[in-house]
C-alpha cells in the first residue's frame, strides 16, 4: 500500500533530490503536501525553491506551505557558507508560475493528521525541526497519531556546524529537544550514515548523465556537488537517504536509542547526545540509522531520476 507522507523541507540541493526521489516513486509514497521552513535560506526562498521542484517534477497540484521563518529561539543561521551561491540564488531552475498555499505549515499539518486515520500519516523532516515542535507544542496529541517521523539531522561521530553538531540540530536545537521527547516513533539519518554516502567522481558520472526529461535540469542541481567532488572533496548527500529508508530500509541498518538534544550555548550547542551503548537507563527515543549501503543507495536514486 502507499505510504502517505507530508516533507518538512528547507531547499536545499539535496532536499530537491529527496523531494524528486519519492516522485519517482508514487506507487509507494503518495505525498500529501510540502512544508517549507527556514535553513539553509529564509523561508521565502525554501518555499519559492519547493515550487520550482514540483515544476520540474510536473506536480504542482501538491500544496506548499510556507512555515516558520526563524528558529524557537534566537537568530537564524543559514548554510550559506557551507552551500555557497548556489543555494543563495535559488538556482538556475525555472521560476513557478504557482504559489504556497495561505495556511501556515504547522496548522496544515495538524489539520492533515488529524483528518487522517491513526497511524497512517509519515513525516518526512528535512531541515530544522521547528516547524514539527511548533505542531507537537500546538496539538501534542498529533505526535503519538503519526505513523512514524523520518528526520535527517544530528551526529554521534562528529559534527558540520561545530565539533559535534549537525547543521538541522544547531539551527534549532530547541524545537529538536521537543520532537525528540515526544510520543512519536522516530527513525533518525544522521550524519554518522550520510558520511557514507560520498557523492565520488564516479557516482556524479553516473547521476549526469541520467537520460530523462529533467537531465539538463538535474545538472544544475548537481553543480554544488560537482564543485567539491571535482576538486578531490566529496560531499555527502543527506536528505534523500530519508525517502531511501522509506523505499528500500534494507539498505540501512541501525539501532533504538535514547537521544537527548544539548541547548545549553558554549562547545557542544546543537549536539544529539546518542546513548549508543545503553549506560544512561533512558528509555529509547529513536531508531538511529548507523550503517548504509552507498552503492545500493545511489543504484535506487540513480534508477529513481531515469524514471522521471
Ligand atoms: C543538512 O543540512 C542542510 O544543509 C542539508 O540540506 C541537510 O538537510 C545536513 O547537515
Ligand atoms: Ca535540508
Amino acid at each position: 500500500p502507499r505510504q502517505s507522507i507530508i516533507i518538512d523541507t528547507d531547499p536545499g540541493q539535496d532536499d530537491a533530490l529527496a523531494i524528486l526521489l519519492a516522485f519517482a516513486h508514487g506507487e509507494a509514497l503518495d505525498i500529501l503536501g510540502i512544508t517549507a521552513v527556514c535553513g539553509n535560506i529564509s523561508v521565502q526562498a525554501t518555499a519559492a525553491n519547493a515550487l520550482k521542484v514540483l515544476a520540474l517534477a510536473g506536480r504542482e497540484d501538491v500544496p506548499v506551505f510556507l512555515g516558520a521563518a526563524s528558529p524557537l529561539v534566537g537568530e537564524l543561521v543559514t548554510a550559506e557558507r557551507l552551500h555557497g551561491e548556489a543555494i543563495t540564488e535559488g538556482w538556475d531552475l525555472p521560476v513557478s508560475t504557482t504559489a504556497p498555499r495561505p495556511e501556515f505549515a504547522a496548522d496544515w499539518i495538524i489539520e492533515t493528521v488529524l483528518s487522517k486515520p491513526p497511524a497512517s500519516v509519515t513525516i518526512c523532516a528535512l531541515g530544522p525541526l521547528t516547524n514539527i515542535a511548533l505542531a507537537f507544542a500546538k496539538r501534542p496529541d498529533i505526535a503519538s497519531r503519526l505513523k512514524r517521523l523520518v528526520l535527517m539531522g544530528g551526529a554521534s561521530q562528529g559534527g558540520n556546524m561545530n565539533a559535534v553538531a549537525e547543521f538541522n540540530v544547531f539551527v534549532d536545537p530547541h524545537a529538536a529537544a521537543r520532537v525528540f521527547s515526544a510520543p512519536v516513533s522516530k527513525t533518525v539519518v544522521s550524519l554518522d550514515v550520510t558520511s557514507k554516502l560520498l557523492m565520488t567522481e564516479y557516482v556524479l558520472d553516473r547521476l549526469t548523465t541520467v537520460t530523462s526529461k529533467i537531465t539538463e535540469q538535474l545538472k544544475k542541481l548537481l553543480t554544488l556537488y560537482e564543485g567539491y567532488t571535482r576538486t578531490g572533496r566529496p560531499r555527502s548527500l543527506h536528505d534523500p537517504a530519508v525517502i531511501a529508508w522509506l523505499l528500500a530500509p534494507e539498505i540501512f541498518s541501525g539501532k533504538e536509542v535514547n537521544v537527548e538534544i544539548d541547548t545549553t550555548p558554549g562547545l557542544t550547542y546543537g549536539q544529539t547526545i546518542v546513548d549508543m551503548n545503553a549506560v544512561t537507563g533512558r528509555a529509547t527515543n529513536a531508531f538511529w540509522l548507523t550503517v548504509a549501503d552507498r552503492d545500493a543507495f545511489y543504484e535506487l536514486l540513480e534508477s529513481a531520476l531515469a524514471r522521471l
